[in-house]
């Protein structure tokens, strides 16, 4: 038979372990958790939405984004200009020497004009207005010419040249095809084509 614990023969009780304090919270530091909880939500959102707008928005080859032209269709001055669907533009090269890529749109009520090689312009089929091969105006009720999209030409030497935000045509007059590696047209940069009777103008960047 077991025989008590001396021990607790002597107290007569089993020891105890000691009570753990448990402090309610408190309404102060209630509200600050809520607090560094909002601050946390808030945060997380501004961050979903920096990455939200640095992300690209369209993808390339899409219209709204980036479209590479092949330096084999690039026309030569003065020829008829080549239209890419995709990107709802012409790529137009004028008898100056000038490379522009033409927004296909008409600037008066957004028919799609029509490249006349017979008259070497572009006539919009819904209303009449016509376009030189650069898209500067010639007639009818739009009230400016073709809008562009920036256009940046990439030589072997590494540097570039682009029309940017002024949308004229770039001067590529002086240099062979061979010595174009790229032509990337952004259809997200969209600038309004020249106003009634604008000059033809050239841009080298
Ligand atoms: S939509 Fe082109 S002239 Fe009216």
């Amino acid at each position: 038979m077991a025989t008590a614990n001396p021990t607790q023969a002597r107290s007569g009780a089993v020891a105890q372990a000691p009570a753990v304090e448990v402090s309610p919270v408190s309404r102060r530091e209630f509200l600050y958790y809520i607090w560094g909880a909002s601050i946390a939500l808030m945060l997380g959102q501004v961050g979903v939405v920096i990455v939200w707008f640095a992300l690209p928005r369209f993808r390339e080859g899409e219209f709204g984004g980036v479209f590479t032209f092949p330096v084999s269709d690039l026309p030569a001055p003065g020829d008829a200009p080549v239209n890419v669907p995709a990107g709802r533009f012409h790529v137009s090269a004028s008898p100056e020497g000038g490379l522009v890529a033409l927004y296909g749109v008409c600037t008066h009520l957004g028919c799609l004009p029509k490249w006349e090689a017979v008259n070497v312009r572009f006539a919009c089929p819904c209303h009449g207005s016509q376009f030189l091969v650069d898209g500067r105006y010639i007639t009818g009720p739009a009230p400016r010419g073709l809008d562009r999209f920036p256009l940046t030409v990439v030589l072997a030497d590494g540097s570039s040249r682009t029309n940017g935000t002024d949308g004229f045509p770039i001067d590529i007059s002086d240099i062979s095809a061979d010595d174009i590696v790229e032509i990337r047209v952004d259809t997200g940069g969209r600038v309004n084509g020249p106003a009634h009777g604008a000059p033809y103008a050239s841009s080298v960047g």
